[in-house]
């Protein structure tokens, strides 16, 4: 008798006991096992090409230097003492979402140190935090290498590639043999130094003539870590891969707009477009602009003489000690008109070089190095269209800002950075 009430316990015990790890993998292994299949499988993509808006612009925040570490536990670095004990990598995240909500950007560009590898336990879990609040805006996102995103658990393809899988990304890390944006036909080009060199359209807005086509181009570099030239450590720079790379897509594009002018003679509707350009063999004002984004700065901007600096120039320019002619590359392809970089916290000026304009963001992150008390900021670059007599046409302005995260999102340093109307003579001898 006492046994069978025994074994009738232990059978209950038995049945108890798998019935509860039954549960527990319905309700958490299986569920995280699905969920990280679907991360796997299934990319949310974001809409592409991109496009100007309706009311004729299309902007972009630029967001440098986040320097990541491990969230909730990663402290601030240069805050006041009487913030030290309520900051946190969170408070990175918070700025990011407020920035986001603020200006809606049409495009979100991370120009390196992401993540700061040496404060990052997993490389990948710091990378799904810190892009985090992009992935939840659902606004497309892009993303360049820093010197320090390497520094954890993954190296710099590996980076690339899982930045390039996220939700919403529009990073890749390499660039693709065509420029038509039909992802299908496109194939990547290995041979280049880096990962995360690649380029973006931008076609112009809905229902105007230039609908179907790229009217704004975004090129993407990776200006890489460290290097040792000649037994003398220094920084990386921009191999001769890149800018070979980067001229045979610029001379495409300009190929692409001469057509592109020679049939917008033959339409109706050019208005101010056809007055800034009288003759189709005058074709140079009429190329599209174009925006480039990197990490490390040029020696050319240490170099200088760098013209009509807005914002603040307070830190020696940490480059490389290598020139390799980014400078001359980008004045001979004619369309960069303006370059945004980070790496250097405390600069956040714009500075003109040769006519085209060097921006630094300025330091975003609160576990990156910066001032205490000099609030952390993010740059913002609006490119607006002209317009015909009813229609939108290409890019006429671009123009730039910036904000503080003092709690008011302080709204400052707005310039153009470049106005088709006036280029003709401002940087021309
Ligand atoms: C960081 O975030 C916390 C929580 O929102 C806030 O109380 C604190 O003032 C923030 N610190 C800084 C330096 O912005
Ligand atoms: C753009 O492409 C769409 C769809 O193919 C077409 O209906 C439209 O006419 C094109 N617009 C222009 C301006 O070429």
């Amino acid at each position: 008798m006492e046994s069978a009430t025994s074994w009738i316990h232990s059978l209950l015990f038995f049945s108890f006991i798998i019935a509860s790890l039954h549960l527990l993998d319905r309700l958490i292994i299986s569920s995280k096992l699905t969920t990280d299949q679907n991360i796997q499988l299934i990319k949310k993509q974001p809409q592409l090409p991109l496009h100007f808006n309706s009311d004729g612009t299309f902007k972009i925040l630029q967001v440098a230097d986040m320097h990541y570490g491990n969230g909730m536990v990663t402290r601030c670095r240069d805050v006041l003492e009487s913030e030290f004990n309520y900051c946190s990598d969170l408070n990175t995240t918070q700025f990011l979402r407020k920035m986001i909500e603020i200006e809606n950007p049409d495009l979100i560009v991370f120009t390196g140190d992401n993540i700061f590898g040496a404060s990052a336990t997993d490389a990948a879990e710091s990378l799904f935090e810190v892009f985090a609040p992009a992935i939840e805006s659902e606004i497309p996102w892009a993303a360049v290498l820093g010197n320090h995103d390497q520094e954890s658990t993954m190296n710099r393809e590996e980076l690339m590639y899982l930045i390039s899988l996220m939700d919403y990304s529009v990073s890749q890390t390499f660039p693709s043999t065509k420029v038509t944006s039909d992802p299908v036909k496109q194939q990547p080009i290995t041979n280049i130094d880096g990962f995360g060199n690649y380029n973006l359209e931008v076609w112009g807005a809905p229902g105007s003539y230039f609908s179907n086509s790229s009217i704004l181009n975004l090129y993407f570099l990776d200006s890489g870590d460290r290097a040792v030239v000649n037994g003398v450590r220094t920084y990386n720079w921009i191999r001769e891969s890149q800018l070979s790379w980067l001229h045979d897509i610029s001379k495409r594009y300009q190929v692409n707009t001469i057509t592109g002018t020679a049939l917008a003679f033959h339409v109706h509707d050019l208005g101010q477009w056809k007055n800034a350009d009288q003759s189709v063999e005058s074709s140079l004002p009429m190329m599209h602009p174009a925006l480039a984004f990197f990490h490390i700065p040029i020696p050319e901007i240490r170099q200088g003489p760098i013209k009509d600096i807005v914002g603040t120039d307070r830190e020696y320019v940490a480059c490389s000690s290598v020139n390799s002619g980014v400078l001359k590359t980008f004045v001979s392809m004619g369309d960069v008109k303006a370059v945004f970089i980070g790496h250097d916290h405390t600069n956040d000026f714009c500075g003109n070089l040769e006519g085209i304009w060097f921006c630094y963001g300025g330091c975003f992150g609160y576990h990156g190095y910066g001032v205490a008390g000099w609030p952390r900021r993010a740059r913002v670059i609006q490119a607006e269209l002209g317009k015909g007599k009813e229609l939108w046409m290409g890019v006429e302005k671009i123009r730039t800002w910036k904000r503080l995260d003092d709690g008011v999102l302080t709204k400052f340093d707005e310039q153009v950075l470049w106005d088709r109307q006036s280029l003709a003579w401002k940087y021309q001898d």
